[in-house]
C-alpha cells in the first residue's frame, strides 16, 4: 500500500480563498477589514518565517495586518502595556503573540493578558475551557487545521481510535479535545509514555506534534493509518522533516500528510479563519 497525500497547501488556499470571498461580502455590507495584530519579540528566526508567511496570507485575503517587532530584550511589563494598548484597540480584532517568548517573559501571563474575544491563537484559558466543553469559541489554529484537513479530504474521525504524540498546550492537547469531539477514542503520549510503538500500532490515527524529525518509524504504524505529520523540523542541511519517517510510513498508511505542504500553510490558514470570526463576533450584522 502507498498513501495517498492528504495536500494542505491547496486546502489551505481553498480556504484563504474563502476568507477573501468572506472579507469582500463584509466590504460590500459596509462592513471594515478585519484586523490581526502580529507581535513578534526577539530575532527567533523560525519565528521569523512563521510570521512573514502570516503577514503575507493576511495581504492574501485583504485582512489588514498590524505588525509589531520588539527587541528580546523587552520586559514582560512593556509587552503586556502593548497588548493592552491592542486590546483596546477598535481596528484589531486579533492578537497573535509568536511563541516562544524569551525566557524573562512568562508566556502564560502573555497569554492571559489577551482579550479572550482578540485571542486568535486560542489559547487563552478562556478559549481553551470552552474547547474543554465543547462550546463555541476561538481555536488553536494548528489543530483546527488538523480537523479541517480531515474533513475535506472526507475521512470519517467517528469511533476511530486516535493516537496523539506530544502534549503541548499549542498542539497536543487541544488535538486531543478536537478529536475526543469529533467522536475518536483517543490516547495522548509523551516523553513518560512507555511502550510508544505500540501504542501508535493501535491507531486509526496518528498525529505526530513531538518536534522530533523522523521519529516514527514506519514498523510502529498499522496498515491503513492515518497520519497526520505537524512537526516542522529544521535539519542541519537546511531542509525541513517531519516527526514521521515520511518514505517508511507512507508504505503502510492510507493518508499522510507530507512536510513541508501538509499541516504547516492549514497553521496560517485557520488564523485567518480565527480573525474573521473574531471580526464577525465582534461586529456581527445587525440587520
Ligand atoms: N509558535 C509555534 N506555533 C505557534 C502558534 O500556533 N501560535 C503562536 N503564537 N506561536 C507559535
Amino acid at each position: 500500500m502507498t498513501a495517498q497525500l492528504i495536500d494542505g497547501k491547496h486546502i489551505s488556499q481553498q480556504i484563504i480563498e474563502q476568507v477573501k470571498l468572506r472579507v469582500e461580502a463584509r466590504h460590500e455590507r459596509g462592513k471594515r477589514a478585519p484586523g490581526l495584530a502580529v507581535v513578534r519579540v526577539g530575532e527567533d528566526s523560525a519565528s521569523r518565517i512563521y510570521v512573514r508567511n502570516k503577514l503575507k496570507a493576511c495581504e492574501r485575503c485583504q485582512v489588514n495586518s498590524f505588525s509589531h517587532e520588539v527587541p528580546a530584550s523587552t520586559s514582560q511589563q512593556d509587552l503586556l502595556a502593548l497588548i493592552d494598548r491592542l486590546n483596546r484597540d477598535p481596528a484589531v480584532d486579533g492578537i497573535l503573540v509568536q511563541l516562544p517568548l524569551p525566557d524573562h517573559i512568562d508566556s502564560d501571563a502573555v497569554t492571559d493578558g489577551i482579550d479572550p474575544s482578540k485571542d486568535v491563537d486560542g489559547f487563552h484559558p478562556y478559549n481553551i475551557g470552552r474547547l474543554m466543553l465543547g462550546l463555541a469559541g476561538l481555536r488553536p489554529c494548528t489543530p483546527r487545521g488538523v480537523m479541517t484537513l480531515l474533513q475535506r479530504t472526507g475521512i470519517t474521525i467517528d469511533g476511530k481510535d486516535a493516537v496523539i504524540l506530544g502534549r503541548s498546550n499549542i498542539v497536543g492537547r487541544p488535538m486531543a479535545l478536537e478529536l475526543l469531539h469529533a467522536g475518536a477514542t483517543i490516547t495522548v503520549c509523551h516523553s513518560r509514555t512507555r511502550d510508544l510503538p505500540e501504542k501508535v500500532a493501535q491507531a486509526d490515527l496518528v498525529v505526530a506534534a513531538l518536534g522530533k524529525p523522523h521519529f516514527v518509524q514506519g514498523s510502529w504504524v498499522k496498515y491503513g493509518a492515518i497520519v497526520i505529520d505537524v512537526g516542522i523540523n529544521r535539519l542541519n542541511d537546511g531542509s525541513l522533516a517531519g516527526d514521521v519517517d515520511f518514505e517508511a510510513v507512507r508504505q503502510r498508511a492510507s493518508w499522510i500528510t507530507p512536510v513541508p505542504g501538509g499541516v504547516g500553510p492549514m497553521t496560517v490558514a485557520s488564523l485567518l479563519e480565527n480573525t474573521l470570526q473574531a471580526a464577525e463576533n465582534r461586529d456581527p450584522d445587525s440587520s
